[in-house]
């Protein structure tokens, strides 16, 4: 299959034709809800409150109906059997007093049964229209099952890629986590007219569950009311302001305070300065876990310090369903507090259309999830989001007709579960295409293309998801024979393809580290490979950055690949053979080694800039610029940019104004760029980062074609929160300006915010 770059939508319009709602039509109006809703509201019980803020897991044996029919549950999770939903929702509407259906929650992070790329991957797309295209189509298969809210967006900022869940989210910038978290949330919601194929969103995990200590998951985090602000908040912004329905608060504690009893949070900030409506859901047994945390006294406290504080579904604990009754009773918490949470709870089971849709349509189920057009979707989006860090001598793209063999080696390059990464429940195995079946598929058929594991890799210490009995390492003997038959295999073949990196159970909750070396044996593996003489192509498969300093010197060509979903292998293939181009841009600065973590281009100047001669590192071992910049991608193209210019080099307070910049493909294959605005605001209230992303967009280019860019620069992109003013401020400043093909962009001008 050819995947034009040039035309990105053509076939996948009709892809998005055929996912849009059957209904479509006009989202009910805010006070219509509110009034069914409340009346709703007026014939409950307070059981029957509580009821709706009690959201269980089903891991194993579903509920019984009498539970359900009693209304003592609001919401499910982990349901995903049409024939077990529908008997469930027959009890809920058709068996409860009030006849409310359940909302059926499930973790739909990258796809349903077509698995996409990982959200990190995605976000190397720069490509937020693709990204709204795959969550698109994997709210429709969701949808299809009975599911109605996923628990994604997940657009917590990542810094430290030690922590696992870098790979859940788009990475260190709040300007691209910003675009990728409306991109998300519009893909999953649509326009929720309450028609089918769409599902409610959940924003997560509220707030700044990236920052903890040490790249360690659940850690506590400490930031600054700057960093909070400007970085980290900014992702949920966009998300809210998108018109995400729900909001999940986070484990752990935020300066103190636990993310689910952290009133700040969620009723200052929250619903206070962004005007949330929608309704709040903790994280797993988080509201229970406050205590844990040493924050609440017991469980009745904590369910009063969650509820108080803005969660108005405990996910998983109980602690509504026992304690929330007393509570209010006595009179701690007043029914109108209580009130306002099952209200927001109901209105969002109106918006998504449950009170009319409650039941799945079984056949069309079957139909929706079979879909072949899905995959073509998973496919491009893996070729979109690949990242070229490395090609010299461009041994990429490998010409598939002047080749004979190919070695295949690693231990990732044939495992199905490592292609589609973590959060994978409702995919069907057999349809994943590995990197070693996706070269099968796409070379000529009388190539030869053999494949050596080269060794196995697992976790050192094992995690709380990892299921099953633990098998035997492999012996350092067996390691020894299977790196040298990998050897061997490179050494009889034209061109060696190594896929290494992580399982994918060392990446994702509960999934950091401490070092970011290439696990197990596999950079020996490399370097022994990279010794025989023969072209090697690394095509790495991971979700974080990994300790690339031998590699980026001696390998020729790497690939970034990620966990590239169900259709990754065939993508990659397409990108190693050229059917594809890549254009994918790293979404954080890739360090040389874990001592530099915490690593990202926008931080402060200081009085020692690096740019100043003699000053260029922080550190005497090591340089202290990362491996690959932020927004760094390479293409089999190449493009210039040039004419940067501006509407007006002065604008006054509150005015927009647009650069412009032109950029042009000056190699021999259509290709894509993104190109990348930042700013630097050179003097004000507080000091200012050296850079900030403020625009981007991926452009497609002929060979020779010529395209010009703008960016509109208002005053949103201009303001920043001062912490010294305790406010959003825009100042009369001086700025520069660079346009590029990544953080370090060269082209340069100036602007003047004037009074
Ligand atoms: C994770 C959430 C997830 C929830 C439900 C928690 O452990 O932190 O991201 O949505 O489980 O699966």
């Amino acid at each position: 299959m050819q995947l034009s770059n040039l035309k990105p939508l053509g076939a996948l319009a009709l892809v998005l034709l055929a996912a849009a709602p059957l209904c479509a039509g006009a989202p009910p109006a805010a006070d219509e809800v509110t009034r069914r809703a409340n009346a709703l509201l007026t014939q409950m019980t307070l059981d029957e409150k509580i009821g709706q803020l009690n959201q269980l897991f089903v891991f194993g044996t579903p509920p019984q109906d009498a539970v359900i029919r009693s209304g003592s549950i609001g919401s499910l999770l982990f349901v995903s059997d049409p024939a077990v939903i529908n008997r469930l929702q027959h009890a809920a509407v058709e068996g409860s007093r009030l006849h409310i259906p359940i909302l059926f929650g499930f973790d739909v992070i990258h796809g349903w049964r077509t698995i996409f790329p990982v959200p990190i991957a995605m976000a190397a797309s720069w490509d937020p229209l693709m990204v709204e295209q795959a969550q698109t189509v994997a709210a429709r298969e969701a949808y299809s099952v009975g599911i109605r809210w996923t628990f994604a967006p997940m657009v917590d900022i990542a810094r430290d890629p030690r922590w696992g869940r870098i790979v859940e989210g788009a990475g260190e910038d709040p300007f691209l986590g910003s675009a990728m978290a409306r991109a998300q949330v519009r893909g999953f919601q649509g326009p929720l007219t309450g028609g089918p194929d769409h599902l409610l969103a959940c924003v997560k995990h509220f707030a700044a569950y990236g920052a903890g200590d040490g790249g360690r998951d659940y850690d506590s985090v400490f930031l600054s009311d700057d960093s909070l602000r400007n970085v980290y908040l900014e992702p949920y912004r966009a998300a809210v302001e998108a018109g995400a329905a729900s909001v999940m608060s986070a484990y752990m504690d935020l300066n103190g305070v636990p993310a689910t009893g952290n009133r700040f949070l969620m009723h200052d900030v929250l619903r206070g300065d962004w005007g949330f409506q929608g309704f709040v859901v903790s994280d797993a047994f988080a509201v229970k876990s406050l205590t844990t945390h040493g924050f609440s006294r017991d469980d009745a406290d904590a369910a009063f310090r969650a509820l108080t504080a803005g969660v108005d579904m405990d996910m998983g604990g109980r602690s509504y369903l026992n304690k929330l009754a007393a509570l209010v009773q006595g009179g701690r918490i007043p029914m109108a507090t209580l009130d306002d949470s099952v209200r927001r709870i109901l209105e969002a089971k109106i918006r998504v259309g449950l009170f009319e849709n409650a039941y799945v349509d079984e056949a069309r189920a079957k139909q929706v999830l079979a879909a072949p057009e899905h995959r073509q979707v998973a496919r491009h989006a893996a070729a979109r989001s690949a990242v070229l860090l490395r090609n010299e001598g461009s041994l990429l793209p490998l010409d598939k007709t002047k080749l004979s063999s190919i070695a295949v080696i690693g231990p990732l390059a044939d495992s199905r579960i490592d292609t589609t990464g973590s959060w994978t429940f409702a995919n069907n195995a057999s349809e994943t295409v590995t990197v070693l079946e996706g070269i099968r598929n796409g070379v000529p058929s009388g190539v030869r293309v053999e494949y050596a594991r080269g060794g196995e890799i697992r976790r050192t210490i094992r995690g709380p998801f990892d299921r099953g009995p633990q098998t035997a390492p492999a012996t350092p003997a067996q390691l020894d024979e299977e790196i040298k038959q990998a050897v061997e295999l490179a050494r009889r073949s034209d061109v060696a393809v190594l896929a290494l990196g992580e399982l994918q159970n060392m990446s994702g909750e509960a999934a950091s580290r401490a070092t970011l070396d290439l696990p197990g044996r596999q950079e020996q593996l490399l370097e022994a490979v990279v010794a025989t003489g023969k072209p090697v192509v690394l095509v790495l498969i991971n979700g974080r950055p990994l300790d690339l300093t031998w590699a980026s010197g001696h390998v020729p060509a790497i690939l970034e690949a990620w966990y590239p979903g169900a259709q990754g292998g065939n993508a990659v293939a397409d990108l190693l053979f050229g059917d594809a181009n890549p254009g994918g841009k790293l979404p954080f600065s890739w360090p040389r080694s874990s001592g530099q973590i915490p690593i990202y281009y926008a931080h402060n100047l200081t009085q020692d800039p690096e740019t100043r001669p003699g000053f260029t590192s922080r550190y005497w071992d090591q340089l202290s610029s990362p491996l690959y910049p932020f927004g760094f991608g390479l293409s089999y193209s190449k493009f210039a940019f040039s004419n940067l210019s501006l509407s007006r080099p002065q604008v006054p307070l509150g005015q927009e104004f647009e650069a412009s910049v032109d950029v042009e493909n000056t190699g021999s294959r259509v290709g894509d760029e993104v190109v990348q605005l930042y700013i630097h605001q050179r003097a004000g209230s507080t000091s200012r980062p050296v850079r900030e992303l403020k625009g981007f967009e991926r452009v497609a280019l002929a060979p020779g074609e010529k395209k010009t860019v703008r960016f509109t620069l208002d005053k949103r992109k201009l303001s920043f929160w001062s912490t010294p003013e305790k406010k959003w401020v825009q100042e009369p400043e001086a700025f520069d300006l660079w346009i590029g093909d990544d953080s370090t962009a060269a082209l340069h001008t100036s602007f003047q915010v004037t009074e």
